[in-house]
């Protein structure tokens, strides 16, 4: 989309982003010991919420988690940092990816527990769709290649949605 379709201007990837750090208690394990996936996604659910109110400077509300996969457990105890950052803007909607870890408070590694990809809605005050007023430019390879992903997904899940499948 070309500039002037955005009022207020453009925003870097990682602009609008968001992190939160979790020590998982006893709350958040399930009958197997490990962090049970519906808190998990609670959180995740909450920073890419944030990440894209930071986009759009709005409210918004989760329209789908199309992608959300665990790839990892995690255990009591155990360190979960979840960031998110918009990796594309529609008209009124924007992708969130969220990316969670598990870290290693010895050597500060990262271990990738679960990767998820949101569609975000930005809202106005009586909960309907208002376009964005913030574009998003990538600066970097990888961010150009994950927005073009990014971009491609939002075409597929459009087509989904419109034929009901
Ligand atoms: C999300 C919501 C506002 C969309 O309203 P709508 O009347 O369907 O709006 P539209 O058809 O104009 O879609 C608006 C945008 O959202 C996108 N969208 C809507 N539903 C979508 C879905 N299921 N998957 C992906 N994108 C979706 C559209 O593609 C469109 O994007 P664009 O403007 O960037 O092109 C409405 O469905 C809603 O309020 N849902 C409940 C949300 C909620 O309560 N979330 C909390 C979950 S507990």
């Amino acid at each position: 989309m070309a500039d002037q379709d955005f009022p207020m201007g453009i925003k870097r990837v990682g602009e609008a982003r968001a992190v939160t750090t979790r020590i998982l208690r006893h709350e958040d394990i399930n009958g197997s010991n490990r962090l049970f996936g519906g808190r998990l996604m609670e959180w995740i659910d909450d920073v890419a919420g944030i990440a894209a109110r930071l986009q759009c400077g709005g409210n918004v509300t989760t329209a789908a988690i199309d992608t959300l996969e665990f790839k990892h457990p995690a255990y009591l105890n155990d360190i979960v940092v979840i960031e998110a950052w918009v990796t594309h803007v529609g008209r009124t909607s924007m992708e969130v990816r969220a990316d969670s870890y598990v870290v290693d408070p010895a050597t500060e590694e990262r271990t990738m527990i679960n990767h998820a990809y949101l569609t975000e809605v930005c809202v106005d005050d009586e909960g309907h769709p208002t376009p964005i007023p913030w574009g998003l430019v990538a600066t970097t390879e990888e961010q150009h290649a994950e927005c073009e992903g990014a971009r491609k997904r939002a075409e597929i899940r459009k087509m989904r949605r419109a034929e009901g499948i």
